[in-house]
C-alpha cells in the first residue's frame, strides 16, 4: 500500500464516520411539532384551493361577499330547503355543534348556501334556518351567483324532475374556512356532531 493509497483510505474512512454522525444527529432531532395553525392547502390532490370569491344575498336581503365574513371562521354548506333528509340533518347537526361549542362558537359563522335559488328566496331561507339555530345564516342569489359560489367550492348540484315538481341533487360536504378566507378542512355528511365539535374546538381561538 503506498502512502497515497493510505491517505485516500483514511479520508474515505473519516468521511464515512462523518456521514454516519450526520445521520444519527438527524435521526435524534425531534420531529417538528405538528402545527395546529390552519393549513392554507386544498384537499389532497387538488391544485386550486377550495373557497374564494362569491357575491350572494343573505336571508335579510343584503348583498354579501366572501369579504363580508373575513375574520370569522366559516362553516359553509350548500343545500336547499325542500331537501327531504340530508340538508335538515346537516343543519340539525350544525345547531348541535354550535350549542356544544358554547361561547367559543361565536367565532364561527355557519353559512347555508342554497342551490335552489328559484324556490329559496331570502325570506324563505330566513324561516328555514331560524327553525334550526339563530346563528345559521342562509344565503341565496341569482342563478349565476349561486353557480359562481358552487364553482368556487367545487359543489355539484343538478335539478332533477320529480313528478310535476323537481328536487335537487347536490354534494353534501361541509367546508371550514379560516378567518383569512382560506380553506382549512371539510366534513362529510357522516362526520357527526362529536367529531365536528372536537375538530372545531381544536381550530377556534
Ligand atoms: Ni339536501
Amino acid at each position: 500500500m503506498t502512502p497515497g493509497m493510505k491517505r485516500g483510505l483514511m479520508i474515505f474512512a473519516i468521511g464515512g464516520v462523518l456521514l454516519a454522525m450526520v445521520g444519527v444527529v438527524g435521526w435524534l432531532q425531534p420531529q417538528a411539532p405538528q402545527s395546529r395553525a390552519p393549513q392554507p392547502t386544498a384537499v389532497k390532490g387538488e391544485t386550486v384551493p377550495i373557497g374564494g370569491a362569491f357575491t350572494l344575498i343573505d336571508q335579510d336581503g343584503r348583498t354579501v361577499t366572501d369579504q363580508t365574513y373575513r375574520g370569522k371562521w366559516l362553516v359553509v354548506f350548500f343545500g336547499f330547503t325542500h331537501c327531504p333528509d340530508v340538508c335538515p340533518t346537516a343543519l340539525n347537526d350544525m345547531s348541535l355543534v354550535l350549542d356544544a361549542l358554547g361561547p367559543r362558537g361565536e367565532a364561527l359563522q355557519p353559512l347555508f348556501i342554497t342551490v335552489d335559488p328559484e324556490r329559496d328566496t331570502a325570506e324563505f331561507l330566513r324561516d328555514f334556518t331560524a327553525a334550526f339555530h339563530p346563528r345559521i345564516v342562509g344565503l341565496t342569489g341569482t342563478p349565476a351567483q349561486i353557480e359562481e359560489a358552487a364553482k368556487a367550492y367545487r359543489v355539484y348540484y343538478k335539478k332533477v324532475p320529480q313528478g310535476e315538481s323537481y328536487t335537487m341533487d347536490h354534494s353534501a360536504i361541509t367546508y371550514v374556512i379560516g378567518p383569512d378566507g382560506r380553506f382549512v378542512t371539510h366534513f362529510s355528511h357522516q362526520t357527526g356532531v362529536e367529531k365536528m365539535t372536537a375538530k372545531l374546538r381544536e381550530l377556534l381561538p
